[in-house]
């Protein structure tokens, strides 16, 4: 049985043009990027022209751009920095963030004596913003506004540039997870005046364990990882140049097939949502993710009108019929402690029914759509 696999938001497969540049890279291209002999110097030299690359996509300088091991990592930088190194003193956020901040945010606050604030969720998924602007106004010490672009369970999207724009009037300093956007969406950063963005590799069909900050220059940002001078100095660690190539490439292929592959899966994300509700009555979409302006083309997180009873097993039973997908964050799905994300704006009663997140990609098809909604169809009618 070949799986048909839904959970995009996880992780996403591997372009072959991504493996194949990797491969050659990891036989070839073998020098220490910091070496100063002529293998050092080619290795050096396919390290500072990715960077270049990628810089180009955004319209940054190469400089900003800082690799790490993904995601998470540059979220940490960011956030453990801002307030060691560039005296925040509180931190505004929401309780909808990906657990790579919300975690992060946390053990900060514990160790340090930074104030955290959180900004309102709304029943659709989104944040709040006139509360945003509230808590900006009223804030009178150095402040770091953290919100994340794309939400990677409900789909939500978040105005950066209105949001960059409040932070500056309001002298803030602004950080975006844009781990599920970065690939997605055209983001031009000489536009938007953010400060600091997150991404990750794995989320655009590039490998697992390579990302990269984007760090506007002249802030100071400090290492949290210790060692060398690799990374101007703010991040230390021998580079990983073929996972760095592996980046770039997918990053690129993403850019170029933009317009086309997004119309693609929106147009699957539409033929989702359309045969769900023909097939499955009372199905509700969580948060916004059946508007398409408020939520992103790539997901959806569906409550599927089913008792009680049959929550628990809803996924594995899924998992059995040869579907991927999850219930939401993929760093959550093996836990019973249920969404954070949900918890935010979903009813007591909502949230003892299985939510489950589909994410989808170029690679995914309306034939197996239809399977899917067939299984779930079956699924919801089954007698408990
Ligand atoms: C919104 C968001 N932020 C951060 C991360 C973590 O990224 P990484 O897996 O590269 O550490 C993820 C991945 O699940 C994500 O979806």
């Amino acid at each position: 049985m070949t799986p048909i696999y839904l959970d995009n938001a996880a992780t996403t497969c591997v372009r072959n043009e991504v493996a194949d540049k990797m491969a050659l890279i990891l036989k070839s291209t073998y020098g220490n990027p910091s070496s100063t002999h002529s293998l050092g110097r080619s290795s050096k030299t396919v390290l500072e022209q990715c960077r270049k690359r990628i810089a180009s996509h955004f319209n940054v300088k190469s400089s900003e751009i800082i690799f790490t091991s993904g995601g998470t990592e540059a979220d940490n930088l960011v956030l453990r920095s801002a307030v060691c190194d560039l005296g925040v003193q509180h931190i505004i956020s929401s309780k909808i963030e990906h657990h790579a901040v919300s975690h992060t945010i946390a053990a900060i606050e514990s160790t340090s004596k930074v104030m955290v604030s959180y900004v309102n969720v709304l029943k659709d998924g989104t944040v709040c913003m006139d509360h945003l602007q509230e808590l900006l106004a009223l804030s009178n010490v150095k402040t770091l506004v953290s919100l994340m672009h794309i939400n990677n369970e409900i789909g939500t999207i978040l105005d950066l540039e209105y949001v960059a724009h409040l932070c500056k009037k309001h002298k803030a300093l602004f950080h975006s997870d844009t781990v599920q956007s970065v690939g997605h969406y055209n983001l031009d950063l000489s536009l938007i005046p953010i400060d600091f963005l997150a991404a990750s590799a794995h989320k655009f069909h590039g490998p697992k364990g390579i990302g990269f900050a984007f760090v506007r220059s002249g802030l100071g940002l400090q290492p949290i990882i210790t060692g060398g001078a690799q990374e101007r100095g703010c991040r230390a660690g021998t580079e990983s140049i073929h996972d760095i190539v592996g980046l770039d490439t997918a990053l690129s292929i993403a850019y170029q097939n933009l317009e086309s592959e997004k119309q693609y899966i929106q147009s699957l994300k539409a033929y989702f949502i359309d045969r769900l509700k023909a097939e499955v009555s009372d199905v509700g979409f969580n948060g916004c993710c059946d508007n398409f302006e408020k939520s992103t083309y790539t997901l959806v997180n569906v409550c599927l009108p089913v008792s009680t009873e049959k929550t628990p097993l809803f996924l594995f039973q899924l998992d059995l019929k040869g579907i991927a997908c999850s219930k939401g964050s993929a760093c959550q799905s093996g836990s019973d402690s249920g969404s954070h994300v949900l918890r935010e704006f979903l009813s007591e009663e909502a949230l003892k029914k299985p939510s489950i997140r589909f994410s989808f990609s170029k690679y995914n098809t309306k034939s197996e759509i239809d399977e899917v909604i067939g299984v779930l169809k079956d699924l919801v009618l089954e007698p408990a």
